[in-house]
């Protein structure tokens, strides 16, 4: 049976593709593609799943990410993706891949966003759902190669929706994108960048003063900063929250220390989403039920996370109006 949390339609902002990779998937292209991977078995890679904080998830992910070869490849962990989606009321996804993750092992560019974009056409037509691509960039590296990859991105440009920022976040500040982040909005793309996940308060300050983001990813450090909380509240800004992430990656203890209520309380318009749902143990309606349950939210609390959801996206007017 759905259970409520599964039924209430609502939007997905932050997934990466390369994290809805199931060990299964994982275990099975390496076969596939003839790539050896450091696990024998599928409880070998699961086992492996314990991380201490970003960095030592990020190591994992990447090394994950090897098994993806081909145009089919991406196409089917996305098809996989949208399937698990569609069964968790996704009704609208807005999601990232990681474009360097892939040119910097000698994947095409165009192979990734092929296989990606047959996927998009196959869940619109099996599920009805709309779906967004945001091309993120990797903020481990510098400036330049997001630049590159911006060049790589040209024919596609205006089949993206917009472009984010992820990776390694201490030690990359946001204004290190300053110049990549200014060129993609002349571009007409959308911003959002990570920020406040492990960062300081002050990286969501720079997201917002140098990066001109319309979106903040996590941010869930800014409730450490009340003029900043307050700041966020009246600009509005959308803050895609992921709980089973935040506890896999010890940014908060248990989930029963979550600030979600708290955020939405402060005014916030926090959403929850599902960030790498295959390392971190579910998809976004276990983030929904997970953390109602332990933070006892009551239902109007999580129809506002879900309304919340379609209020954060890169929808048109029209389009938002029918999801509200
Ligand atoms: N890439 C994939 N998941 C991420 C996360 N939670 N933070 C930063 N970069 C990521
Ligand atoms: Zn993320």
């Amino acid at each position: 049976m759905t259970d409520f949390h599964a039924a209430i339609p609502k939007a997905e902002l932050h997934l990466h593709i390369e994290g809805t990779l199931e060990p299964e998937m994982m275990v099975a292209l390496a076969a596939r593609n003839r790539v050896a991977i450091p696990f024998a078995s599928v409880e070998e890679v699961r086992a492996a799943y314990r991380f201490t904080d970003l960095q030592s998830f990020l190591d994992i992910y990447y090394a994950g990410a090897e098994v993806l070869r081909t145009e089919e490849d991406f196409h089917d962990l996305a098809a996989a993706y949208f399937d698990r989606a569609a069964a968790d009321g996704v009704v609208h996804a807005e999601i990232f891949f990681d474009p360097q993750t892939h040119t910097h092992r000698g994947i095409p560019f165009d192979t990734v966003a092929r296989g990606l974009f047959a996927a998009v056409e196959g869940a619109q037509a099996k599920h009805g759902m709309t779906v967004e691509i945001i091309m993120s960039y990797l903020r481990h590296l510098d400036e330049d190669d997001a630049f590159a990859t911006l060049k790589l991105a040209e024919p596609w440009l205006d089949r993206f929706v917009g472009v984010g920022l992820d990776s390694s976040e201490v030690g990359n500040p946001p204004a290190k994108f300053a110049r990549v982040f200014a060129a993609s909005r002349e571009r007409g793309l959308k911003l959002c960048a990570h920020a406040g996940e492990e960062g300081p308060p002050a990286y969501i300050h720079e997201a917002l003063d140098v990066l001109k983001v319309d979106r903040i990813d996590h941010g869930n450090r800014a409730m450490e900063d009340p003029a900043l909380v307050a700041r966020l509240a009246r600009a509005a800004m959308t803050l895609t929250v992921c709980p089973l992430s935040n506890v896999a990656l010890r940014n908060v203890d248990t989930l029963a220390d979550h600030p979600i209520d708290r955020m939405l309380d402060a005014g916030l318009r926090a959403t929850i989403h599902s960030d790498d749902p295959a390392y971190f143990g579910g998809y976004i309606a276990e983030n929904f039920r997970s953390v109602a349950a332990a933070r006892n939210l009551s239902r109007a609390q999580v129809v506002t996370l879900a309304r919340n959801s379609f209020l954060g996206a890169f929808l048109t007017d029209a389009t938002l109006a029918g999801h509200l």
